[in-house]
This record gives structure tokens, sequence and C-alpha cells, in this order.
């Protein structure tokens, strides 16, 4: 199978280049490097001894991407390329309309006229909003984004949904994401974030690094086991794998089908922070500090469509993915630079 991969050189698009090459599978990347650069591919290409091919270009733009098209006999598209910074869409929620959904217009319509008939998309448990009752299942309504980041991924649902619905042929699959971390086990790839890090193991990794001097935990008065926010943290590479099954799983369907991608179990952020400091025998520094605005107190999966629908399910713990965290940026101290 050949694999376009929309934003192949960020986080989870170079984890999954790995699985869908192990897995025997061809890959294009195109990717406009504006949260990734090359040296994530080259890598991908040094851990499997494969070539990738490899497109500077910006998925919104309709040449680019044809020229894609044209030049590739592309089987299944792949679409991760996306901003993905809460923060920053709230100042500039036209860049991140503008990207997010235009990237997904332009290779639906490409896609039309090639008659490529099966994708796979990058959404969030971010749609479900602020959840009524965890774990979340898929038929439950999708909440009331807090921020534009989480409009466009609830927009781009409905836009895949319709899309489908006037093209009976296609397979769409929408992955709703919990919260990637970890990563490769080589050390070779991993998050790479710009700045100071949003999200937490990044933060983690990075005091541990002695880049930021301690952590803040954002509140610790939630109703939850001791007062800290509860998350379904997924090891990246477990999350990758998930591809390659939703590609696998496509070749027979025709649908629009929604399926998380969680482990179905919960940690509060203390709970990361001491199985972090065990795994890897480092210090963690931290203060409590107020919750954090949009916040929930609590999320994680109800994992069983996964495994009924996709045969696919989470195999690495949260051992795994503080060593693997670790591992990674402890040989990347400065990431890919
Ligand atoms: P990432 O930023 O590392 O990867 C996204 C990639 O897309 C980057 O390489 C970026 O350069 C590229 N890109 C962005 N806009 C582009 C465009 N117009 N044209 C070409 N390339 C473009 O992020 P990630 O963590 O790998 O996330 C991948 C997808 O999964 C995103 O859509 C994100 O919203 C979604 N997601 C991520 C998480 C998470 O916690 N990481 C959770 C839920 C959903
Ligand atoms: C965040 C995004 C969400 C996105 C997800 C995955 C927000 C409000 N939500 O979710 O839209 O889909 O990332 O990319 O940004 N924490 C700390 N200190 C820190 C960082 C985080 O205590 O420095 C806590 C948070 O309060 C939370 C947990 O750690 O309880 C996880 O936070 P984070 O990694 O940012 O992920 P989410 O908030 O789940």
């Amino acid at each position: 199978m050949n694999v376009l991969l929309a934003g192949g050189a960020g986080y989870i698009g170079s984890h999954t280049c790995v699985e869908l090459i192990e897995a025997g599978h061809s890959v294009v990347v195109a990717d406009n490097y504006s949260n990734s650069c090359p040296e994530a591919i080259a890598r991908v290409e040094e851990i499997t001894g494969a070539s990738v091919k490899l497109y500077e270009a910006d998925v919104c733009d309709p040449g680019a991407v044809e020229k894609i098209f044209s030049e590739n006999d592309i089987d299944a598209v792949i679409h991760f390329a996306g901003l993905k910074a809460v923060g920053e869409s709230c100042e500039k929620p036209l860049l991140y309309y503008r990207n997010n959904i235009d990237s997904t217009l332009t290779l639906l319509e490409a896609m039309k006229r090639h008659n490529v008939t099966r994708f796979i998309f990058s959404s969030s448990a971010t749609v479900y909003g602020t959840p009524k009752e965890v774990p979340l299942v898929e038929t439950m309504p999708t909440g009331t984004p807090t921020n534009p980041y989480g409009w466009t991924k609830l927009m781009m649902e409905q836009i895949l949904t319709d899309t489908q619905r006037a093209n009976p042929g296609m397979s769409i699959v929408i992955l709703r994401y919990f919260n990637p971390i970890g990563a490769h086990k080589s050390g070779r790839i991993g998050e790479d974030p710009n700045g100071i890090p949003n999200n937490l193991m990044p933060f983690i990794t990075q005091v541990a690094a002695g880049r930021l001097p301690q952590l803040g935990i954002f509140g610790d008065d939630y109703p939850t086991r001791d007062g800290t926010g509860v998350r379904d943290y997924i090891h990246v590479v477990d999350l990758a794998k998930g591809h390659v099954k939703a590609i696998d799983y496509s070749a027979d369907h025709t649908g629009a089908e929604i399926v998380n991608l969680g482990t179905g179990t919960g940690y509060s952020v203390l709970e990361i922070v001491k199985a972090f400091e065990r795994v890897n025998n480092i210090k963690i520094p931290y203060v409590i500090k107020p919750r954090r605005a949009g916040d929930i107190a609590e999320c994680f999966a109800n994992a069983e469509k996964a495994e009924k629908v996709l045969g696919w399910k989470a195999e690495l713990g949260m051992d795994e993915m503080c060593y693997d965290s670790w591992n990674w940026q402890s040989h990347n101290l400065n990431g890919y630079k």
C-alpha cells in the first residue's frame, strides 16, 4: 500500500511512518515544516533502512497537492497536518481555521480527482468537551470546544462525515486521540515542541534535563484521587500502530467510523510525576499552581471499539512511556536542533 502522510514529519506522523514501513507499506510524506523538520524523516529512514519520498509542501496549496497525487500512485491518505497549540489558537483563530480546515478540503478534493477513497483523520478527545461521565464512548455527544483548535477538529469531523455520505464508496476513519506521550525505543525520534512546552510530559522531560527549573501542577483541588487532573496517556508507538490497523481496516470498509485511540486508563498528574521519578531515577521538583483555564478534571477513553473494529489495543504501559520520553529527551537535549 502507498500511503500519503500529510504532516508526516511531525511527532505522531514520524512514528507512524516507522510503523507503516515496518508493516510493509510505502510512505510519501508532505510537510511544510511549520512545526517539524526534515531531520525527523532522515531518522525514520535510519531506523527503518527504507527511503521515504518527501515533499516540502503546504497541503493547503492545491497545486502542490495535485503534484504529489500526479507523481505518486496514492492508495490512502493519513491527515496529520494541523496546528495544535490550544493557547495560540485563541490568539490566532483565523490561522487555525484556515490551516486546519483548508488542508482537509484540499486533500479531499485531490483524492476525488484521483479516485482515492481511503482517508484517516487525526481528531482529538477535545471534541468531547467537558465530559459528563467517563470513560468516554464514541457514541456520547460531542461537547462545546472551549477554543478554536477544538472547534477545527469538530468541524472537520462534520466535513468528513458529510463528504463520506455524499461519496458512499469512501472509507473515512476518524481517530480521536487521547494524550500521546513517549517516543520510539531507539531514542532517535520524539516530540520536539517549540518554546516552553504546554503539555505535561515534554515539560517534565525538560525539567529533568535542567532546561526548566520546576514543574507547575495546574490545580490539586479537582474531584480526582489526589486532586490533580486525570488523563488517558497513550504511548505514541501504540498510537502509530493504531494507524496501521486503520489503514488495513479501510481496505474493505466503506463508511465514516469514529474510533477512540486511548488505553482506557487514567493517570493523575502526580501519578505521572512519581512514575517518571521512579523509572528514570530523577527527581522532578514541582509546585502546585492554580487551575489552568479550560482544563477538565478527568478524561479517559472507553477503548473497546478500537479493539472490536480495528483489532487494536494499546500494549505499552506508563513505565515504558516515562522511560522512552526521557530516553528521547536525554539523548536529544535540544530536540532535532
Ligand atoms: P505536530 O505538530 O508534531 O505534527 C503536525 C505536522 O503537520 C507538523 O510536521 C507540521 O509541520 C505539519 N503541518 C501543519 N500544517 C501543515 C500544512 N498546512 N501543510 C503541510 N504540513 C503541515 O503534531 P502531532 O502531535 O504529530 O499531531 C498530529 C495531528 O494529531 C494534528 O492534527 C493534531 O492536532 C492531532 N492531535 C495531536 C494530539 C497530541 O497531543 N499530539 C492530540 C490529539 C490530536
Ligand atoms: C491538551 C489540550 C487538548 C489537546 C491535548 C493533546 C489544553 C487545555 N488542552 O490537553 O486540546 O488535545 O493537550 O495535545 O491545552 N499539566 C500540568 N502542568 C503542566 C502541563 C500540564 O499540571 O505544565 C496538567 C494539566 O492540567 C492536565 C494534564 O497535566 O491535567 C495534561 O495536560 P496536557 O498535557 O496539556 O494535556 P491536556 O490538557 O489533556
